[in-house]
């Protein structure tokens, strides 16, 4: 079992906005390691800066100092090419805002990160089929993202997430604008997802998805103010 490398060492990590509107130090040094296959919950106030960090988790932002290693891998060092490319094949992203596109159905909504990837159509196809069997969502596969449910819309976000077999999944209040019976639905697929060794860091305002969590993390005013706590 691959347990103990660490996949996210964070250390002495800020971050500032400045812009137009002001300077913000959104994180201030802070200092985090999540291990290969936790789960980690990370909790905190609205604007204490939780997806300023699943930002820069992401690699969808860099932080303004401080360092921050993936896999062992000082992303400071890496080009935006390069960070693009471990962004694609190493981490499924399950954010709120996550949009499908409209025009096309759901098969060819999950199907577009293998398309930027070059992935042949038969492969495609295979692997579609397989993350949505996944999902339970395989009934679904010619269906317009209108004439789903919303659970059923971040079920379809969580197989987009997982058509790169990613080996880190982040997911922003994957549960927030879900019922509770359906949010219960989403968190078990994640933690079976965990189970099967893919790393899961959920941001969430839910106590209740708390307990899917191996671990939890505080954010308040820019930094992580509780330690881990393990169950
Ligand atoms: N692009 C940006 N430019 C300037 N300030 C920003 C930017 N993004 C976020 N902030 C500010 O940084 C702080 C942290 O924002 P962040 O989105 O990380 O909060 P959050 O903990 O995710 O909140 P919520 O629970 O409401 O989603 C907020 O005060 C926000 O206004
Ligand atoms: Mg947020």
């Amino acid at each position: 079992m691959k347990q103990n490398k660490p996949i996210i060492e964070m250390k002495d990590l800020a971050k500032r906005y400045d812009d137009d509107a002001g300077v913000y130090d959104a994180l201030k040094k802070v200092n985090l390691t999540v291990l290969e296959g936790d789960f980690l919950a990370i909790m905190g106030p609205s604007g204490s800066g939780k997806s300023t960090l699943m930002n820069i988790i992401g690699l969808l932002d860099r932080p303004t100092s401080g360092k921050f290693i993936l896999n062992g891998v000082d992303t400071e060092t890496l080009s935006s090419k390069q960070l693009s490319k471990l962004r694609r094949d190493k981490i499924g992203f399950v954010f709120q805002n996550f949009n499908l596109l409209p025009r096309l159905n759901i098969m060819q909504n999950v199907e577009l990160p293998l398309i930027y990837k070059k992935v042949k159509s038969s492969e495609r196809k295979r692997k579609v089929r397989e993350v949505l069997r996944q999902v339970g969502l395989e009934d679904k596969i010619k269906s317009r993202p209108n004439r789903i449910s919303g659970g059923q819309v971040q079920r379809v976000a969580i197989a987009r997430a997982l058509v790169n077999s990613p080996s880190l999944i982040l997911a922003d209040e994957p549960t927030g604008n879900l019922d509770t019976k359906t949010g219960i639905e989403i968190m078990n697929l994640l933690k079976s997802l965990n189970s099967q060794g893919v790393t899961i860091i959920v941001v969430t305002h839910n106590p209740e998805v708390v307990h899917y969590a191996k671990n939890t993390v505080l954010v308040r005013d820019g930094l992580l103010t509780e330690k881990e706590v393990k169950k």
